[in-house]
């Protein structure tokens, strides 16, 4: 089994922007990029991305999940991080162009077809510590996926609770950028070598926030609690989507924000459930909280069955075994 993202499909989409405009879009070999050693990317880490899904259902065909919604995250993230403008319409064609070109790839459920657009800051300044770049180049990696954590949706996962640290500056947590996920590392690998952790939730001053790749969310018999949407975390849009289908099952859903106390507090709970979600994470169960050196089981720190309700919905939505009542899929 190989790592999650680790195989790409051998041609990406791309296009490049010259400093007015962008040109046309291509197909490309995805093995390689010509870029000038001194361009702003490699500096000065002008760099966004996204992480959406294209999955085949059982009639064969391919579809694509919340593609404008990541579209509209990568706008933002684009333009928070200074790059040049996206046009939304371009991006959109060449997501569909490379998963058209690779549909025939796209794994059988529970596997998935990875798209993976990013934006990248070309021009060759090193002189532009604090001025934007003024060119850049857009492409779109697919990669045949299964689970993103090794043990799926059957084992639940350990994380520490970290007051300490942050996992990005607070005014950045909301931008999809490279550099948010190269600041988190120090503190997951510390974490992961030293207390046998598979993740760190970060939770400055106690207010829980997210892990290094997914948000966190907290279910307590009928109520699912998650921070509210600020600057300080990824806005997910699997989170939302959990969100959409909790409210529709009739869960109560509490958007706010959770300090480490309560968390704590709440986890001690027989049917407490915790659970990371996410577009690689989907929705993967929290068994084991650790804390100041103390651990701390959620509910009885097995995978809870609103959480395994929630992911299941999700999935059948995504594998077209339910029906797409909120409109999420783009047929290609
Ligand atoms: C995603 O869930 O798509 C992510 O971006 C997480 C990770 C693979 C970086």
């Amino acid at each position: 089994m190989t790592a999650f993202g680790s195989v790409f499909m051998p041609e990406m989409a791309l296009t490049e922007f010259d400093g007015e405009k962008w040109g046309d879009h291509k197909l490309v070999p995805s093995d390689s990029l010509t870029l000038h050693p001194g361009a702003h990317v490699l500096h000065y880490a002008s760099t966004c991305f996204e992480g959406l899904k294209a999955f085949r259902h059982p009639d064969g065909s391919v579809k694509i999940f919340r593609m404008d919604d990541n579209i509209a995250r990568f706008a933002q993230s684009t333009e928070l991080l200074a790059l040049p403008a996206i046009d939304p319409a371009q991006t959109r064609d060449m997501i569909l162009q490379v998963v058209e070109r690779f549909a025939s790839q796209a794994p059988e459920a529970p596997g998935s077809l990875y798209i993976r657009p990013t934006h990248i800051g070309t021009e060759p300044a090193i002189g532009k510590a604090a001025a934007p770049s003024l060119t850049s180049c857009q492409y779109v990696l697919v990669s045949p996926v299964g689970d993103y954590f090794a043990g799926g949706s059957d084992t639940t996962l350990r994380l520490l609770l970290e007051e300490n640290g942050m996992r990005c500056a607070p005014h950045m947590g909301r931008i999809k950028s490279g550099g948010n996920y190269a600041s988190a590392l120090q503190p997951i690998m510390k974490a992961k070598r030293d207390l046998k952790v598979d993740q760190v939730l970060f939770c400055p001053n106690g207010d829980v926030q997210e892990t290094g790749a997914a948000n966190f969310l907290l279910i307590d018999g009928n109520t699912l609690i998650t921070k509210a949407l600020d600057d300080s975390f990824l806005h997910g849009i699997t989170r939302n989507s959990l969100l959409t289908i909790a409210r529709d099952m009739g869960l109560n859903v509490e958007e706010r924000d959770l300090s480490v106390t309560e968390l704590l507090e709440r986890s001690r709970k027989p049917g407490c459930e915790a659970a990371l979600s996410g577009t690689a994470a989907v929705l993967t169960p929290v068994g084991t909280l650790l804390h100041n050196g103390t651990e701390y089981q959620v509910g009885d720190g097995q995978a809870g069955t609103t959480t395994a309700k929630l992911r299941q919905a999700l999935n059948h939505i995504q594998w077209g075994l339910a029906e797409d009542t909120h409109g999420w899929l783009t047929s290609i």
